[in-house]
């Protein structure tokens, strides 16, 4: 089968990271299909860029509500399904536990019943967090083995999707020839993401706006990770799913280049140089999150390739794509840019 003929199925293809997935896939020649439910609050790159006038098929639909899309899956026939539809922002977590406890995993059953009941999938990959593991905050790079765990709905939600892929590989594939496969990604950066509650965009928002800036946890550590790694990560691990070239049941952290990461007040220093006016000031109502987070990739980097940008160049990266976009460049040839 020519490449071109691959039909892949992005679950959350509105959202941040859906959106660069699904030009990422459609630059390497396949037809595109995405599910998604508009849930998420804030504006979308998806819009902006129109990207929907690239997708081959569309449907709007609560992604854990499977008997509404069922059939629909069965028409399109896809060969790959990339989940990344989910509720993704951990404050709202905090206020809408429940949502998103059906939306992450909940959503994730549905994804793996449909790729179980639909013959023509061999291969699906749900994207989880590095908020799966147990985190003690010593500051340890987390590696595919540790344990998995989570203080919190939003944690708990992925680590959820962790264990339910891991009962559907033991389980579920009897008879079938379908690779399931997880992958942890770390803090993920780049254009075009205006969601609400989340650093960068808040930032953008916050300095745009002429607002100040409250920052949650200056001595947190994340690891920023460049979309465009993110975007190539899932790519090169679906084709090896595909082609059968990895065990399925495997998980895969993907985080920045050389298991980086960045204090938050870093980030906030490096915005300082494209918006130095900006002020900033410690928020008073904190939820409880987790402070230090990074992630062991060597797994993937020795697999495939290690990702290009460590977090410092994924967040130099991504400020040049909010200047150039507010200076009047076009979304789209911005993204192709970054791609690779
Ligand atoms: N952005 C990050 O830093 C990051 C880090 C780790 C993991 N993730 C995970 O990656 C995935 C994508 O994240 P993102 O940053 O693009 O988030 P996002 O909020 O921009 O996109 C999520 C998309 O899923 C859709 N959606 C939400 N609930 C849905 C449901 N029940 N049914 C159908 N569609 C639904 C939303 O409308 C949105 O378009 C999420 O699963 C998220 O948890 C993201």
């Amino acid at each position: 089968m020519s490449k071109s003929q691959k039909r892949v199925l992005i679950t959350g293809q509105m959202g941040f990271i859906g959106a660069w997935t699904a030009f990422q896939f459609k630059r390497e020649g396949w037809s595109i299909f995405g599910l998604d439910d508009r849930s998420s609050y804030g504006e979308r790159l998806y819009d902006v860029a129109e990207l929907g006038l690239l997708m081959d098929g569309e449907m709007e639909c609560d992604v854990s509500d499977l008997a509404k899309w069922q059939n629909w899956v069965e028409q399109i026939q896809p060969e790959l399904i990339v989940h990344l539809a989910g509720q993704a922002i951990v404050p709202r977590a905090f206020k809408q536990p429940y949502l998103t406890y059906r939306s992450n995993a909940l959503g994730t059953l549905a994804v793996l019943e449909a790729a179980r009941l639909t013959e023509s999938v061999r291969a699906a990959v749900c994207i989880t967090s590095d908020k799966v593991y147990e985190n003690s905050n010593n500051g340890h790079p987390f590696s595919e083995t540790d344990p998995l765990g989570g203080g919190d709905v939003y944690s708990v939600s992925k680590s959820s999707s962790e264990l339910i892929a891991k009962a559907y590989n033991n389980s579920h594939r009897s008879g079938r020839s379908l690779s399931i496969q997880t992958v942890r990604l770390g803090n993920v950066v780049g254009g075009g993401d205006w969601s609400i509650n989340r650093l960068i965009p808040d930032l953008i928002h916050a300095a745009r706006g002429g607002n100040s800036f409250r920052v949650r946890y200056m001595d947190a550590t994340r690891p920023f990770q460049h979309v465009s790694d993110v975007v190539k990560g899932i790519s090169r691990i679906s084709l090896a799913a595909l082609d059968g070239e990895i065990a399925s049941g495997e998980a895969w952290n993907l985080g920045p280049k050389d298991s980086s990461f960045a204090y938050v007040r870093d980030v906030i220093e490096l915005f300082k140089k494209y918006y130095p006016d900006i002020e900033v000031i410690d928020e008073e109502e904190k939820v409880k999150e987790d402070l230090n987070l990074s992630v062991n990739v060597s797994k993937y980097s020795d697999r495939f390739s290690p990702p290009r940008d460590n977090s410092v160049e994924g967040l130099y990266r991504t400020m040049k794509w909010y200047q150039a976009y507010y200076a009047g460049a076009s979304s789209i040839e911005l993204m192709e840019s970054n791609l690779y």
